[in-house]
């Protein structure tokens, strides 16, 4: 683990050319990265992270130009997204070319590709000169890693490098747009709120909900679980405080976890921990600390979880979506 700088990231980029894994920070989570055009490095990707073959990869890109060699076309609605939120927590779905080799795409027709917004992705996906195939650098099913240390814990020597970049800004994954249907489709919600994508595409269609069964693949596993199993409180403000005293009070000889804000710190008592997002004021920065407090709780050893709801608008609903995966058994 290595704070990058540039010749960290010229090393690093030497080795993901030798067929290495090296982890990287973006601005949403670490990604565990390999060149997108060595099968064999992608195939290690898949062994490490103990991901199903059939749950594709993000191919990352540091320019527009890399994707005219990696896609049939760059639709225009696709081009649009790119001109507002490149680069950026925004991956898009769009017709692959034969040169990536099947297993990046897990045999789909499809691939997804980004941009990410931070100085030291960019330095090295230019310093390999090539795109870089990175899932999330997490152990499937549990929550991605914001940090080096977080990657560090779930693959220790699984990978060859990590480059330390600092905790990671937007804390959740990029949202997923398929721009291979008109309209297009959100199949997962991620950095890049609705809200956002609404006012550049209006007729935008909402596919990851509840409600809807059109996924990418990823989202059908179980995901973003710490071990102890986790409740979510639901309602008004005041009814979210009752109802998660109550839930510590039924468990008096377990060690309960509470996820909460600073609203609503002060009103909970004899938890075995308390972990604090923020101020419900910033649902930006509460989304942040997410995946981090999630695996805080995990080294506390609690028994439950129990977490404070949030609204669903802007982050929140992204916090919401990836607590109710989190909370499936
Ligand atoms: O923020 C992010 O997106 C992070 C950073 C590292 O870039 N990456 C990330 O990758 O979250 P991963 O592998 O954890 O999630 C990628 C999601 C999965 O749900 C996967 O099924 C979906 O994108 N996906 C990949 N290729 C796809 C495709 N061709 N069609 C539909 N969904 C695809
Ligand atoms: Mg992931």
């Amino acid at each position: 683990m290595i704070k990058a700088n540039k010749k960290i990231i010229q090393k690093a980029a030497h080795v993901l050319r030798h067929g290495g894994l090296v982890a990287f920070p973006t601005e949403t989570v670490y990604g565990l990265g390999a060149n997108v055009f060595d099968a064999r490095a992608v195939a290690r990707i898949f062994k490490a992270k103990q991901r199903p073959s059939d749950n594709p990869l993000i191919v990352h890109v540091a320019s527009v130009a890399a994707v005219t060699h990696l896609v049939q076309h760059i639709p225009p609605v696709a081009r649009q997204l790119m001109k507002k939120f490149w680069p950026g927590p925004l991956t898009l779905v769009l017709r692959k070319r034969s040169i990536i080799p099947r297993i990046v795409t897990a045999g789909l027709g499809t691939v997804c590709v980004r941009m990410p917004q931070h100085p030291v992705a960019l330095a090295f996906i230019r310093a390999a000169g090539v795109p870089i195939a990175a899932p999330s650098a997490n152990l499937s099913g549990k929550p991605s890693a914001t940090s080096a240390n977080a990657v560090r814990d779930d693959f220790h020597d699984a990978v060859d490098m990590i480059l330390d970049g600092g905790k990671t800004k937007v804390g959740l994954e990029s949202t997923v747009v398929d721009c291979t249907v008109m309209p297009p489709v959100v199949l997962r919600q991620g950095g890049t709120t609705i809200e956002a994508l609404r006012r550049v595409v209006p007729d935008i269609v909402i596919g990851a909900d509840h409600t809807t069964t059109r996924r990418s693949p990823g989202t059908r596993y179980r995901h973003y679980a710490p071990f102890a199993p986790l409740t979510i409180a639901r309602g008004e403000i005041k009814e979210i405080a009752i109802a998660i005293q109550r839930f510590i009070d039924r468990y008096p000889q377990r060690r309960v976890g509470v996820l909460a804000t600073k609203e609503l710190v002060d009103r909970y008592h004899r938890a075995a921990a308390i972990l604090v997002l923020g101020s419900r004021r910033s649902l930006t920065a509460c989304a942040r600390n997410l995946f981090s407090a999630l695996r805080q709780f995990d080294k506390l050893n609690v028994d439950y979880i129990i977490a404070e709801s949030f609204p669903l608008r802007g982050m929140g609903r992204v916090m919401m979506e990836r607590l109710e995966r989190a909370a499936q058994k």
